[in-house]
């Protein structure tokens, strides 16, 4: 079915951000394109009139076949938004106690998935001399967040990646910024969040005096995929209560 309204394809869209973003992205008029290991989130996330599939973004079949299916459902992918992350599980902290497999795991999701995306979806943005890709990186990708060394490493490379494709791709009419939040509340964070001690540790830094809301970050994908802000790529967006200004 081809489609004049916009289409946007989100992975991770099951939980937190992911999930705020789509229920944004509806609400802006976009058709949804919906990736998560949970499918049955995916689906309720996508809504009625979207499309919507079991994805890991660290397999390369799985990427092309659920890109594949989007496109010949929706018709066209106007804004991809590289969402889905991880931060590993409790054993990987600092660098010499990071087990390699849980290295691996945190660099196939953020690095692996985004690269394998795009790759997939890049072809049908040049098909259509137009597109924006956009990636939620993290200000862990410009600061190092302690103990979290896996995770610093793939947000780093997840903005350069962001990068690369703004430069290699403006020509064809094709844009990409990152997005880097703060700490937000969501099930990624909740182990931490939900421990008022802990919490209040880490609001008394935020100069905003709270950590991020999933629609705070939403509110700014939104606004990156609206039909303004044309000269925008290339750019990191710093979403943080002022974080890293400190
Ligand atoms: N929560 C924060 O404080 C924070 C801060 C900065 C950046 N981020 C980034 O925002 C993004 C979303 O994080 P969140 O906090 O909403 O996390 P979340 O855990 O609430 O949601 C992540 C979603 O990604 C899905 N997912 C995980 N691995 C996947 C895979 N291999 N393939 C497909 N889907 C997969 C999960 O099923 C889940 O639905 C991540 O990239 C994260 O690194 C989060």
């Amino acid at each position: 079915m081809s489609t004049t309204r916009k289409v946007a394809l989100v992975t991770g869209g099951a939980s937190g951000i992911g999930l705020a973003t789509c229920r944004r992205l509806a609400a802006d008029g976009f058709l949804l394109a919906v990736g998560d290991l949970d499918i049955d989130g995916a689906a309720d996330a996508a809504g009625p009139d979207g499309f919507s599939g079991q994805l890991d973004v660290a397999d390369e079949a799985s990427v092309e076949d659920f890109v594949c299916a989007a496109a010949q459902r929706l018709g066209r992918i106007d804004v991809l938004v590289n969402n889905a992350g991880i931060t590993g599980d409790q054993s990987a902290t600092v660098l010499h106690n990071t087990p390699v497999a849980q290295w691996d795991k945190v660099i196939a999701v953020n690095v692996r998935g985004p690269f394998l995306l795009s790759r997939a979806v890049l072809p049908i943005m040049i098909d259509q001399g137009s597109g924006h890709v956009i990636t939620i990186a993290s200000v862990a990708g410009q600061v190092a967040f302690p103990g979290r060394s896996a995770y610093t490493t793939s947000k780093g490379a997840a903005l350069q990646l962001a990068r690369s494709i703004a430069v290699d791709y403006a020509s064809v009419g094709i844009r990409s910024n990152a997005v880097c939040p703060g700490m937000a509340h969501t099930a990624m964070t909740s182990w931490r969040l939900d421990d008022p001690e802990l919490r209040a540790q880490i609001e008394q830094r935020i100069p905003l005096g709270r950590v991020a809301s999933a629609d705070d970050v939403a509110d700014l994908v939104s606004v990156l995929a609206s039909d303004r802000l044309h000269y925008l790529t290339g750019a990191a967006l710093v979403i943080d209560g002022g974080y890293t200004a400190l």
